[in-house]
């Protein structure tokens, strides 16, 4: 028997009307912000994920799905979304729009991870890019509505963690500076770190490892090296989530799992969850455009695992809404009933009423036991003596009372 491939999982029926709801609230709070939908293709052109999210992180070391198609072209499965939506933001000139350029998207994602709760190597963002605006002021919206967003799903117990990892000027010397501070310490770092001393410095300050943790807490922090630049739009964002009375706290060992991030990075995860346990994140990547071949183009932007956030509802036992199912079912005694009843169905799936029918030649009592355990209102049951005088019994499913009304009247009394 064949089964899902490792680190995927199918959406069975029983669990679409979480997906339905977080999907349907995803649309709606980017309807109320502004945000027009973009779907980009499941893969791209390798070469755009390794220049965005840069060839030293682990989503591109370790974690890409790389093929060669037949034309001898290397592809990617999407890894993340924010490197398409620029690609195609460039490629069909949607910066000749006012700005901000305000665009969201659902699109599964692909990263070769270890399985575990909440990690799939499939999975599912809600993603938002505001391009072409570099006021804090937007940094502060783009945050505000994730929160929004979350607490619109009735998720609570959320943290907000915030940070700024300044520029392209002034990254580099904190750099040199965080260089030297864990190099002092390089006998006492996991092996992946010794990795990052050499290759990706800021990822030091993001290890999972306890050690590693402690001498990161210690570390230089990023804020004491902005540029004047930098730490007025820090101070700036800070000023308007304040006024907006979001509750973040600064967490200077807070850095992102992407290269392309310059200034504003931010998580929100589980008060009592741990690192991994992060349900959105995003920031600035204020060179991205620049570097895939557009002008110098600010943004910001944002995105949220679908499977996360389902993961950490049904954990604060939320509900989501049912999904609605056909509310009618018709029941027979005999073939020309039968026939009957499926022309009357398809003349109430036409009027929008949704209608269940009994096939075959099943006993009424059956199709009574069909009807309840479908859950339905109403059963409509059509029988020798009701064909002959043109009317159907109606059975009211819950008090269990049936009276004989004409064909005529039914529609008005389903609607
Ligand atoms: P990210 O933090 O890599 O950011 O992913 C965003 C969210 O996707 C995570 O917070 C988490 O909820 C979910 N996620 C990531 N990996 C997995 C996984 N293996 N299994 C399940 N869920 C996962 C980005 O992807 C950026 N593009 C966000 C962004 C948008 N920055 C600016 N704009």
């Amino acid at each position: 028997m064949y089964q899902a491939p490792r680190g995927t999982q199918d959406i069975l029926p029983q669990e679409q009307a979480w997906w339905r709801y977080t999907e349907q609230k995803a649309v709606e709070i980017s309807q109320l912000y502004g945000y027009s939908r973009i779907d980009t293709p499941i893969f791209e052109n390798t070469g755009l994920f390794v220049r965005s999210i840069g060839d030293a992180t682990d989503i591109v070391d370790k974690e890409i799905y790389t093929f060669d198609d037949k034309g001898g072209g290397s592809l990617t499965l999407r890894p993340e979304g924010t490197a398409p939506v620029c690609r195609a933001y460039l490629e069909h000139g949607l910066s000749n729009q006012p700005k901000p350029v305000k665009l969201y998207y659902l699109a599964s994602i692909f990263r070769y991870d270890r399985p575990q709760a909440g990690r799939y190597r499939q999975h599912h963002q809600f993603g938002y890019e505001a391009i072409g605006d570099d006021n804090p002021i937007l940094d502060a919206e783009v945050i505000e509505m994730a929160w929004h967003f979350f607490l619109s799903l009735g998720l609570n117990k959320l943290s907000l963690q915030l940070n700024s990892i300044g520029c392209k000027k002034c990254r580099p010397e904190y750099l040199i500076t965080l260089r030297k501070y864990f190099s002092k310490q390089a006998s006492s770092l996991c092996s992946d770190c010794k990795t990052r001393l050499k290759k990706n410095s800021l990822r030091l300050l993001d290890c999972k490892k306890l050690r590693c943790q402690q001498l990161a807490s210690l570390a230089p922090r990023s804020i004491d090296f902005l540029c004047p630049e930098c730490k007025k739009h820090f101070n700036q964002l800070k000023n308007y989530l304040e006024q907006l009375k979001l509750p973040f706290t600064a967490n200077h060992c807070l850095v992102r799992g992407l290269d392309y991030y310059t200034r504003t990075v931010f998580e929100v995860g589980p008060q009592d969850g741990n690192a991994q346990d992060t349900i959105g994140g995003g920031g600035r990547y204020d060179d991205l455009i620049l570097e895939l071949g557009g002008k110098p183009t600010p943004a910001v932007g944002f995105a949220t695992g679908l499977e996360r956030i389902i993961l950490n509802l049904k954990k604060q036992k939320a509900a989501a809404p049912p999904l609605p199912k056909p509310k009618v079912f018709i029941a027979h005694v005999g073939n020309t009933a039968q026939d009957e009843g499926a022309k009357l169905a398809s003349k109430l799936r036409r009027i929008g009423i949704g209608v269940l029918q009994a096939s075959g030649p099943k006993s009424l009592k059956a199709q009574l036991r069909q009807a309840n355990s479908l859950g339905v209102r109403y059963t409509v049951i059509i029988g020798e003596q009701e064909l002959k005088t043109a009317s159907v019994i109606l059975r009211d499913m819950i008090s269990a009372r049936q009276k004989i009304i004409s064909i005529h009247q039914l529609e008005d009394k389903l609607k």
